[in-house]
């Protein structure tokens, strides 16, 4: 197994060299969003806004870390918690999942509750930076031994800075905060029209100056570099410190 994995290790570093692939992949990800292409999932029959390649980079490290709390921030139709929770359920142990939301739909906060992987769910309502809000996350997170935490709700800087700020503390050593759609910042200028985030103003802004002044977190580049098409780039930051 040592000599597979040090054998994919090397070729992946080989192909993050490769300039053609490295275009191919942009344009691709560019033509593809037109068709918003990360809305066309669903996990166990719930909608998951995410690329399938970042829903296998989570399952591995679900399974690397085996969190006792997983954390979402944006939770819309509720795809990516029903999965988190699916794979604590295959894990076994008793981890489990809180979403925070600003605005749970009732309809699907009754496709989640009745969910068969609602068991491990757990969901607040409000404003992910809201001092209501992160003393309900706090409490749920007591006594928790491996946190991971995923952010995937307002996308601006200002936002995503606060929300690394008030939920970076959470994640434990060996754990990873994973900050989605980092990707914002590699698009062309004028793609998030109709949105208050976009080129300069976006989560990968955000992580850039957080990672200036925190030594707790590294962006773990082998997971962007063998997914190729991420949401995520620069956005897996893996806990390295207690
Ligand atoms: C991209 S969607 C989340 C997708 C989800 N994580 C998934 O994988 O299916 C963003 C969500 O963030 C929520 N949101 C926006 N601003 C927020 C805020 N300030 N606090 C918490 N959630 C927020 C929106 O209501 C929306 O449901």
């Amino acid at each position: 197994m040592k000599e597979f994995e040090q054998h994919n290790h090397d070729v992946i570093q080989v192909m993050t060299e490769d300039t053609v692939l490295k275009e191919l992949t942009r344009s691709w990800f560019e033509r593809s969003s037109k068709y918003e292409y990360s809305y066309h999932f669903e996990w166990m029959g719930r909608p998951i806004v995410q690329f399938p390649q970042d829903i296998i980079a989570m399952q591995e490290i679900i399974w690397r870390v085996k969190p006792d709390l997983i954390i979402e921030t944006g939770i819309a139709h509720g795809g990516s918690l029903i999965f988190y929770s699916s794979m604590l359920e295959l894990i076994g142990g008793n981890g489990q999942v809180l979403g925070v939301d600003i605005d749970i739909r009732e309809h699907n906060r009754k496709g989640i509750e009745q969910h068969p992987m609602f068991k491990r769910i757990a969901m607040i309502q409000g404003s992910s930076t809201d001092e209501n809000t992160i003393k309900q996350v706090y409490e749920f997170a007591k006594g928790r031994k491996r946190v991971l935490v995923g952010l995937d709700s307002n996308h601006t800087h200002e936002h995503v800075s606060n929300e690394l700020q008030l939920y970076s503390p959470l994640v434990t050593k060996e754990s990873y905060l994973v900050v989605f759609d980092t990707v914002v910042e590699d698009m062309p200028e004028d793609f998030f029209r109709d949105r208050p985030w976009g080129k300069g103003n976006n989560p990968k802004t955000a992580v850039r100056e957080f990672l200036a002044t925190n030594d707790r977190f590294i962006v773990d580049k082998e997971i962007e570099n063998k997914l190729l098409i991420t949401v995520a780039p620069d956005g897996y930051l893996r806990c390295i410190k207690d």
